[in-house]
This record gives C-alpha cells, sequence and structure tokens, in this order.
C-alpha cells in the first residue's frame, strides 16, 4: 500500500506519518495479504525472528559479566551460572537458544526445499536467507569459543587451522585470523567482538528477507501464484498472527525442557573442562547443528579439497533457483521430486550422524558416500529432474481445488484427489 492511500485517524498522527511514515508501514505490514492455505511450516518464519532477538538480549545481559581474556573467561562463565541473578536461565537459554535457533532454521530452509519457495521470483529471499544462514553458522561457532572451555579450544584451533589448506597464503591468513601463532588471547578477544557484531548483521539481513519477500508476497503449499489481495488470501492481522503466536507458545513449551529440564544435553561434557593447550580431547566435535559439514569436510581425503567441499556444500544452495530447472514450484505436483526431496532428508541427516562419528572405517566408507550423494541431488539430479518430471495438473487458484465450482464442498476432497497427470515432461 502507498503512503497516500492511509490516512492515521488522530491528527498528530497524520502529521508525524507525513514526516516518516512509520504508521503507513504498519499498516502495510498488519494488512499484508497472506495466502490462506499457509500450513504451519510458514510460522518458522515468526519463530526464528522471535529466536534472534532472544539471543540478541540474553547475549547482551551475558556480554555485562562476561570478561573476554583467556586467564578469566571460563571463571567468569562460572560466575554467571553461580553468582548472577538468574545468570544460569541467561546462559542456559542463550546456550539452548542457539540450538533451538538452528532447529527452527533447519525446518524453515526444509520448507522452502518442499514447497520450492526458493524458485522466481523468490530468489533474492533465498539469497539472504542463505547469507543469513552462514553468519548464524559463523555467530555460533565464534560464540561456542567464548567459555574457553576444551571443545572451544580445540574447536577454533581445527576450524581456523583449514585455512592454511590456502595455498601459499593459507599459513599468513591463519596467524592473521589468530593474532598470533597459535589460538590464545587474542584470538578470544576477536572472536568475543565479532561474535558480539555478527547478531545485528543478521538483524539487518532479515529486514531486507522481509522487505524482499513482502515483493511478490508469499510462497504457499500449492506453490501457484495468487492475486493479492483476492480470495485467496487474508489479511496478516489478525489471522496469521494469532497462529504464529499459538506455534511460537508450542515452541517455547519445547525450548523450556531443554533449559529446564536438559540443559547440557545438546552440549560437550568437555567444555566443562578450561581449555588446555597441552592436553587434545579425544574426539573434537562441533555442536549438532553443524556436524553434517563438519562430515562433508572429513570425508575428503585432502584438507584443503575438504574445505572447498564444504564451502561448495553451501555454494550449491546458493544457485539452487538457477538448479532446479522445473517451473512447478510445490512438491505436492512433482511426484519424483518428492521422493528425492526425502532422500536428501536422510542423506543430511546420516551425514549430521557420521560427523559425530570418529573419521574411520565404515562411519568413512559412509560419509563418503552421503557426501557424494548430496552433490548429486543438487548438481545432477534436480536439474534433470526438472526437465523430464511428468508434473501433477496444478490448480488455478487456492479456493479452486477447495470449492472448485462445486457447490458442496464436501466434495472438494473428491475432485482434488483427482488430479490427472498431464504431459508437461
Ligand atoms: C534469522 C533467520 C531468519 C529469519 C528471522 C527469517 C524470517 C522469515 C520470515 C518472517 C518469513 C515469512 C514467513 C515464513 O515464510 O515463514 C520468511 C520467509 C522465507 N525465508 Fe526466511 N528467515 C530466516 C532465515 C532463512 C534462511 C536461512 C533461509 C534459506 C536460505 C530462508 C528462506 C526463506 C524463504 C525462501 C522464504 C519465503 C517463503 C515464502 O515465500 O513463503 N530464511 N523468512
Amino acid at each position: 500500500m502507498s503512503s497516500h492511500e492511509y490516512t492515521p485517524s488522530s491528527k498528530f498522527g497524520k502529521w508525524f506519518n507525513d514526516r516518516l511514515p512509520l504508521l503507513t508501514l504498519a499498516n502495510h505490514l498488519t494488512d499484508y495479504p497472506t495466502p490462506k492455505n499457509l500450513n504451519y511450516w510458514w510460522t518458522f518464519g515468526g519463530i526464528l525472528t522471535f529466536c534472534l532477538i532472544t539471543q540478541i538480549i540474553t547475549g547482551l545481559v551475558l556480554a555485562m559479566h562476561y570478561i573476554a581474556h583467556a586467564d578469566l573467561a571460563f571463571g567468569s562463565v562460572e560466575h554467571i551460572m553461580r553468582d548472577v541473578n538468574y545468570g544460569w536461565l541467561i546462559r542456559y537459554v542463550h546456550a539452548n537458544g542457539a540450538s533451538m535457533f538452528f532447529l527452527a532454521v533447519y525446518i524453515h530452509i526444509f520448507r522452502a526445499l518442499y514447497y520450492g519457495s526458493y524458485k522466481s521470483p523468490r530468489e533474492i529471499i533465498w539469497i539472504i536467507g542463505m547469507l543469513i544462514y552462514f553468519l548464524m553458522m559463523a555467530t555460533a561457532f565464534l560464540g561456542y569459543v567464548l567459555p574457553w572451555g576444551q571443545m572451544s579450544f580445540w574447536g577454533a584451533t581445527v576450524i581456523t587451522n583449514l585455512f592454511s589448506a590456502i595455498p601459499l597464503v593459507g599459513e599468513s591468513i591463519t596467524h592473521w585470523l589468530w593474532g598470533g601463532y597459535s589460538v590464545d588471547n587474542p584470538t578470544l578477544t576477536r572472536f568475543f567482538s565479532l561474535h558480539y557484531l555478527f547478531p545485528f548483521l543478521i538483524l539487518g539481513l532479515v529486514i531486507l528477507h522481509i522487505w524482499a519477500l513482502h515483493v511478490p508476497g508469499n510462497n504457499n503449499p500449492i506453490g501457484i501464484d495468487i492475486k493479492k489481495p483476492s480470495n485467496d488470501t487474508v489479511p496478516f492481522h489478525p489471522y496469521i498472527v494469532i497462529k504464529d503466536i499459538f506455534a511460537l507458545l508450542i515452541f517455547l513449551i519445547i525450548f523450556a525442557f531443554f533449559v529446564f529440564f536438559s540443559p547440557n544435553i545438546l552440549g560437550h561434557s568437555d567444555n566443562y573442562i578450561e581449555a588446555n593447550p597441552l592436553v587434545t580431547p579425544a574426539h573434537i566435535v562441533p555442536e549438532w547443528y553443524l556436524l553434517p559439514f563438519y562430515a562433508i569436510l572429513r570425508s575428503i581425503p585432502d584438507k584443503l579439497l575438504g574445505v572447498i567441499a564444504m564451502f561448495a556444500a553451501i555454494f550449491v544452495l546458493v544457485i539452487l533457483p538457477w538448479l532446479d530447472t522445473s517451473k512447478v514450484r510445490s512438491a505436492l505436483f512433482r511426484p519424483i521430486y518428492k521422493q528425492f526431496y526425502w532422500f536428501l532428508v536422510a542423506d543430511v541427516l546420516i551425514l549430521g550422524y557420521m560427523g559425530a562419528m570418529p573419521a574411520e572405517g565404515i562411519y568413512l566408507l559412509i560419509a563418503r558416500v552421503a557426501t557424494a550423494y548430496y552433490f548429486i541431488h543438487f548438481l545432477i539430479i534436480l536439474p534433470i529432474l526438472g526437465r523430464k518430471e511428468r508434473t501433477l495438473n496444478v490448480p488455478l487458484s487456492i479456493t479452486e481445488p477447495v470449492l472448485g465450482g462445486m457447490p458442496n464442498p464436501s466434495m472438494a476432497k473428491a475432485k482434488s484427489d483427482k488430479v490427472k497427470i498431464n504431459s508437461l515432461g
């Protein structure tokens, strides 16, 4: 809605809005026409926004008590846990909040993969999302180093060392990242500085993400273009707002379960031992949400190629809108894509499991097959499938398969079950 279409009712509101059209913006957001068939997988964008704000608020309070120094960091975290009022709660919400944030983002990404939300005209929403995801991984990695436990120190050592695989300049880059000749105090202080900065970059990207979303509007479970506003849409407020709040409450119950009953189950016990450069832990493993990438990294025998494969695994997602050649968005109308989608889900889960196992024997073999399949899915299967697959008939509107010219809504199911196979392929 453009600014001249909306006028605030109060005199002050009008005066203010003429100078800074914030009320027009708020009105645009509440009136935003949303497809009326969105399912609960569409509530995760709101849940993610909540997660980001929670991480920022709890992080700000932690930073008031945390000391970014190699000699004091570990003790300052214990001080937060024992002495600071509700410090344990703030820390556990922040630590488990990171896991919940990733859980939500994985659901959000796999929702987009299933319903083809990354396809034209939503490529920029998708690419901004990928930037957010990349920054989230960087932020989580940096944050994990801050308590200066054994896993913090050795995780930082393993990951920063990856840069030394770059030919010629690798060693210099690694020393530059460390601020010295090993992971030490200068590394910790710069990691803290960046860990503080990145969430605000993510916040800026989220604003662009939602702005870009509001240009074409939401995709929807049947993946068709719809007219906005129309019979196929409902205003964002109150319909989506109330649904998002309900989903958030369910999400909070799961979140609270981890915080209050199992706050350390997702962490590693070695991180309750202070960092010791002279003692290497038996297995150096990242947090669960980074495991699939860790498995890809270790499945390649050469260090440089392993690093390239790990970054390539993210890059194929960035260019996904151009790899998937099918014009039909939703997997509901792509019977073969639907199968491959579930293979991919299984493949990523297997990679995650292998990332937690030692990189040897059968584990390594399975990780290699799963890595190969990951790339085959994106680089070979999707481009070919898009051209060859026989898709099902896509309805013309959201309302059509439900009421579709039939007076009796109970006939709706019968009609949508009768979708005929067409010959697009
Ligand atoms: C801080 C992290 C993120 C936040 C706060 C966020 C927020 C949102 C919101 C509020 C929506 C609209 C509601 C919905 O569809 O659920 C949305 C849509 C979308 N997001 Fe995200 N997002 C985040 C990360 C990501 C990531 C990592 C990706 C994937 C690369 C992504 C891809 C998309 C896509 C493709 C849509 C459009 C869905 C549609 O048109 O229906 N987002 N996001």
